[in-house]
């Protein structure tokens, strides 16, 4: 998500800090500022836009006199991306400085509480509630206060604190999101990434979830949140610029594939309090929901797919008709859609051409417009009547992988919502599929682990010209997903097919060694799929199939076989397709493609 970095020590803070902002501009980032603590007072320079901005507006940080701060560059989740709503942000008495990544899941009421006592807010940002409440907490003991607010927040945040007060320290602390502490000699460093460290420091601290650090020139002292000190390892890290910016791995790709449990997690938690499903789109409620008679959803790429995958759990649990159109024909079609027709409208980058001009089509229409979109303050977000961000935070890997995933676990968690609102689902059900979906997190990180074998795999398509992937219901919607990330990054032919129809016309082109891929996770139509792989075989083909890792019976007719863990059907799909994404990762290195940036694509396609 975003990025934070701090110095203290006895150089100038401000172009230490800069530079490490510099640093972490890879991850992606729509604003950027610093605090300085200087003669016992705190200066904040923030704006919207590039550091470049920031590195003009202070003189490469030469105006920003001080020898401690923090920095920040932010990804907008709460409030658009603008000046006063950019990092650091402080407290009403100017007295504490605050920069955070992450998501202060309970900031609403904390802010009614603040606004009760007193406090007033400038921005629109869950962390301005921090800041405040550390002026709330604070008796003159910084380390108290930090435990204090700490014990008030729900949600993942690493934060860095200065206070005016304590004008060599800095307070940082981690709770589900990356924090790291950086040695060096008469001067300690913070950052959430190791990338913006290694210019300055090999040596690190890593901070585990309830840890919080107290930073001085000469001293690091690390404490649990019930302020026992805890004594940690400092590691060596030998990781030059370019490898720490991929967090170790050799691609961005490889790095959002494996950050999918944590990026589901931040759609989804948020929004499940307790037994309740909260979507935090005001109006978006049983009585509007009750009106609407039909759902059409439309996208591009895969974007549209995970609408095709997504349909068939609103359908199944909401038992509304659900289509799906690609938006790049959406305007050609007269689409018929009115008042009671409920537009989804799914995008990643909330920027695609085809995506905007389908959501201005079905608004002229009269069709409310749902938005499920990453890039908050992005232009499908701002047309549309209703926008549920996913908060996947940046992806940067142009083949989305974490930005799909993520977009399928909010449509599931729609469909659960809307049959709850609606009547649809009885309270038993209710409650173990909400179970289910909170346990994606899990199952998507069980389905890395059960598939260690998939490098190896992907070596017999190094020189495949073509292959097939087969799969019924949702099974086929992931097939498509799956073929598209094969193809554009390996750039192999791939074709997804709906099994059924094989004997309608494509199994003339079934023949020995030809490679199939076949998805049977879906256990309504796990035994049609199983004749298909059947006929498949007896032309010759090759089969690679995806099934429960207990599930003996496709084990017996495939050749080969990658794993699900037990999965709730009706979810199962945002599971099944990491395999497929790390296959076609495995296969595209083998065959040595530039799989972060494949031939002739762009992250955003912002024209028709
Ligand atoms: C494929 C891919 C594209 C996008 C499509 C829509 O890996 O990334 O197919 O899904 O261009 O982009 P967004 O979601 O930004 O509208």
């Amino acid at each position: 998500m975003c990025g934070i970095v701090g110095y203290t020590g006895m150089q100038q803070a401000a172009p230490i800090l800069l530079e490490g902002l510099k640093r972490l501009e890879y991850r992606g980032y729509d604003s950027a500022g610093i605090a300085i603590m200087d003669d016992g007072s705190i200066s904040v320079q923030k704006v919207s836009g590039r550091i470049s901005k920031l590195c003009e507006l202070t003189e490469d940080g030469k105006t920003c006199p001080g020898n401690v701060g923090i920095g920040h560059t932010r990804w907008a989740t709460h409030g658009a991306p603008t000046d006063i709503n950019a990092h650091p942000h402080m407290s009403n008495d100017g007295r504490f400085a605050v920069v955070h990544n992450g998501i202060i899941e309970n900031y609403l009421a904390l802010r009614e509480e603040l606004i009760g006592k007193g406090y007033h807010f400038e921005s629109e940002t869950d962390t301005e509630v921090v800041v405040n409440l550390l002026e709330m907490y604070y008796t003159g003991d910084l380390k108290n206060a930090v435990m204090r607010v700490s014990s008030r927040l729900q949600g993942s945040y690493a934060l860095g604190v200065v206070c005016s007060d304590a004008p060599d320290e800095i307070v940082a602390i981690r709770e589900s999101s990356p924090l790291i502490i950086g040695i060096g000699a008469g001067e300690n460093y913070f950052a959430s990434d190791i990338a913006a460290l290694v210019p300055y420091t090999r040596n690190v601290v890593y901070m585990e979830d309830g840890e919080f650090a107290q930073i001085t020139p000469d001293a690091i002292r690390i404490y649990d949140l019930f302020g026992n000190p805890v004594s940690k390892k400092v590691q060596k890290v030998n990781w030059d610029v370019q490898t720490a910016e991929k967090g170790g791995y050799e691609h961005f790709m490889l790095k959002e594939i494996i950050e999918q449990p944590r990026a589901v997690e931040a759609t989804l938690r948020p929004r499940i309090r307790g037994s309740e499903i909260v979507l935090d789109a005001e109006g978006l409620d049983g009585e509007f929901l009750r009106k609407i008679r039909r759902i059409m959803i439309t996208a591009c790429g895969s974007a549209y797919y995970a609408g095709c995958a997504g349909r068939y759990a609103i359908e199944a649990l909401c038992r509304i008709p659900v289509s799906t159109e690609l938006a790049s024909e959406f305007r050609y079609g007269d689409p018929m859609v009115d008042s009671e027709t409920l537009v989804i409208v799914l995008s990643q980058s909330g920027e695609t051409a085809d995506t905007i001009a389908a959501v201005k089509e079905s608004k002229a229409k009269g069709a409310p417009v749902l938005a499920m979109v990453n890039v908050v303050g992005s232009t499908v977000a701002k047309l549309a009547d209703f926008t549920l961000y996913t908060w996947a935070g940046p992806e940067i890997a142009v083949a989305t992988t974490k930005g799909y995933t993520t977009q399928l676990a909010l449509l599931y968690l729609f469909a659960l919502y809307a049959a709850k609102e609606t009547g649809r689902v009885d309270d038993k059900r209710y409650r173990h599929l909400l179970r289910a979906l909170r346990s994606l997190p899990k199952r998507i990180q069980e389905a890395v682990d059960l598939n260690p074998m998939l490098d190896r795999y992907a070596e017999d398509y190094r020189n495949t010209r073509s292959i097939f992937f087969i799969g019924r219901n949702s099974d086929y919607a992931m097939a498509m997903e799956g073929a598209l990330k094969m193809k554009e990054i390996s750039y192999i032919h791939a074709e997804a097919y709906a099994a059924g129809e094989l004997k309608h016309g494509t199994i003339a082109l079934i023949e020995e060694h030809q490679p199939v891929i076949a998805l049977c996770c879906n256990t309504i139509v796990q035994e049609k799929t199983m004749n298909n792989i059947i006929e498949v075989k007896a032309r010759g083909a090759d089969v690679l199939a995806l099934a429960e890792k207990n599930n003996s019976e496709i084990i017996s007719v495939a050749d080969r076989m990658m794993y699900l863990p037990e999965v709730e059907p009706v979810f199962a799909g945002v599971v099944e397709i990491v395999p497929l994404q790390l296959l076609a990762y495995y296969t595209a290195k083998c065959r040595k493609c530039d799989i972060d940036k494949p031939k002739n694509l762009a992250k955003s396609v912002t024209v028709e």
